[in-house]
């Protein structure tokens, strides 16, 4: 085949897997924004919709479809690295693609129960076949199980894959991090009917994936985009990789205290909580440093300028969303006034997009430029707008959305909490405030702009590097023997 046209049939098992994934993550992202566009609009509108498609069904699908899109983003960025992390085809391909559909399937059933029943009786079955009713991990549970399976499959294809080929820094700290996210799961499945100890176990789920397990996760593929897209020594990046894993394990699980200020647990978490998680945007400026030191130190030449962008939103949209706008609302003293407000939403959607968001698409970069057999696209890179402003709109939209709803969580702070003490008139004053409204107005604007550029961008990864001849661009320099691993001297070397 030549480069340019869709090459399919010569990717690895792995790199096919993780295009099936991919293709998924970013149906479901799609979802994610239409579904936040009509949460958006019915703050404005409450009528919309109502009675047919009300606004708890349509947070649920928006927040759930964001787990699931980045947790296939995730998976498939795994499967596309794993091969050439470990020097060897990918095991238990065939079990792997049954998974997929299995997972798919799941997913689907899970989403159409959603949209079509929606309520039931707060019964024992409900949990089971309707929803569990915990935020962010709604599924019924038996999606949880079958969840739990698939990702036991996932586990043992890229563990068995490692052991196969070669062990390396990233894949350890990596296959480390998958039995940690994976057991995580399992907290957000224990049932009581205690509301505190039920929110005590979901945060362990909410705040130790994103703070924690996923951090790591993204600290790896980092490391390994950045040895691909700019040659960035194996060394270097490795070393960045276990400084950040320290910081992020020492800040981010005491951190988890931020979460048990109002829940009623005992009051030392006020000082716990405060202080780690205060620490937490440590190893994000270490991220941000990383990233750009190594990129500078290449001139920003690079294979794949597209991936390269991305990689480099993500450091600043990890350190900006989770590091910045998760201090400052981090300390009990400020968090009393701004919990639960409008503040947390800001945040939570430059975290999440910033920090997650951004990775996964730079890794679909990569996987396209594979995918169109390992094209050139590095610069003067044909129809180069279409990338470029797909990013401006995504990330201006992200960033306009952000400031919008603190100016809302600003205003609900003040005029709600400190000036009105929090009663039910000033909860009312607040939400009806012009800065509030403007607020929930301008979200909507912005959100609009975003789901332009995600358009843009989807048109743009299926036609990127079409025709295109040239290949890509060869970056790096090579690295002499004794710097290539993290294999002790004793065992033996792969070639290259
Ligand atoms: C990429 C990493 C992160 C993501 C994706 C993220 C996301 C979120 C989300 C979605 C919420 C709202 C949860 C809810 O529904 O109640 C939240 C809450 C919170 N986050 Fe983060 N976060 C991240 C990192 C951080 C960091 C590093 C800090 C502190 C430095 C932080 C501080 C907080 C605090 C204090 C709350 C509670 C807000 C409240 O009281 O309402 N977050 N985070
Ligand atoms: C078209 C753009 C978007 C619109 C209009 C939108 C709208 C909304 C709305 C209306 C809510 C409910 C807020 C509330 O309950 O007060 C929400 C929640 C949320 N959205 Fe979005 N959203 C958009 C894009 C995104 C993106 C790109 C992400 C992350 C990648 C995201 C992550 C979240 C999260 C984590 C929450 C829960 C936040 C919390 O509990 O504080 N959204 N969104
Ligand atoms: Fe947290």
């Amino acid at each position: 085949m030549s480069a340019g046209a869709i090459d399919y049939a010569s990717l690895t098992p792995g790199q096919k897997l993780g295009i099936k994934y991919f293709s998924v993550a970013m149906i479901l992202f799609l979802a994610q924004l239409l579904f936040g566009m009509i949460a958006g609009l019915q703050f404005l509108y409450p009528e919309l919709f109502y009675n047919q498609l009300d606004f708890s069904v349509n947070r649920m699908v928006h927040i759930n479809a964001m787990v699931v899109w980045m947790l296939y983003g995730f998976i498939g960025s795994v499967y596309w690295l794993v091969e050439d992390e470990s020097g060897v085809e990918l095991v238990g391909a065939k079990l792997g693609n049954i998974n997929f559909w299995v997972l798919t399937s799941a997913v689907t059933v899970v989403v159409l129960v959603y949209l079509f029943v929606q309520t039931g009786a707060g019964r024992i079955e409900s949990i089971w076949f309707i929803n569990e009713g915990r935020e962010y991990i709604e599924a019924p549970r038996w999606a949880d199980i079958g969840i739990v399976v698939c990702v036991l499959v996932f586990f043992y294809n890229v563990a068995a894959t490692f052991t196969k080929g070669k062990w390396s820094g990233i894949s350890g700290v990596l296959v480390l991090d998958l039995i940690a996210l994976a057991g995580l799961y399992l907290a957000g499945m224990v049932y009581t009917t205690n509301i505190s100890m039920d929110q005590f176990w979901w945060w362990w789920v909410i705040h130790l994936w994103v703070e924690a397990t996923w951090e790591v996760l993204v600290g790896c593929i980092m490391a390994w985009g950045l040895m691909k897209t700019l040659g960035a020594r194996r060394k270097i990046v490795t070393t960045w990789l276990y400084i950040e894993v320290a910081l992020m394990f020492g800040s981010g699980i005491l951190g988890l205290g931020h979460h048990y200020f109002w829940i009623g647990t005992p009051e030392y978490w006020l000082t716990v909580g405060g202080f780690f998680s205060a620490l937490e945007p440590i190893p994000l400026v270490a991220m941000v440093v990383h990233a750009v030191y190594d990129a500078g130190k290449h001139g920003f030449q690079s294979s794949n300028h597209p991936a390269l962008a991305w990689l480099i939103a993500h450091a600043f949209g990890n350190f900006l969303g989770a590091g910045v706008w998760g201090f400052i609302h981090t300390l009990p003293q400020i968090n009393l006034y701004t919990h639960g407000t409008q503040w947390t939403t800001s945040h939570g959607h430059l975290a999440f997009f910033g920090a997650y968001a951004t990775i996964i698409i730079a890794i679909i970069y990569m996987a396209v430029q594979r995918l169109r057999g390992d094209v050139w696209m590095s610069a003067d890179l044909r129809g180069g707008w279409k990338w470029k402003w797909s990013l401006i709109l995504q990330n201006v939209g992200i960033m306009g959305m952000t400031v919008a709803l603190l100016i809302a969580g600003y205003e609900q702070s003040f005029i709600e909490r400190a000036i009105g003490g929090s009663t039910w008139q000033a909860y009312f004053e607040a939400q009806t405030h012009p800065w509030f409204v403007q607020g929930m107005y301008w979200r909507v604007v912005f959100g609009a702009m975003m789901t332009v550029g995600l358009v843009l961008m989807l048109w743009d990864l299926l036609t990127i590097g079409a025709g295109e001849t040239r290949s890509a661009k060869k970056v790096g320099i090579p690295e002499p023997a004794a710097e290539s691993g993290d294999v002790p001297p004793a065992a033996p070397q792969p070639a290259g």
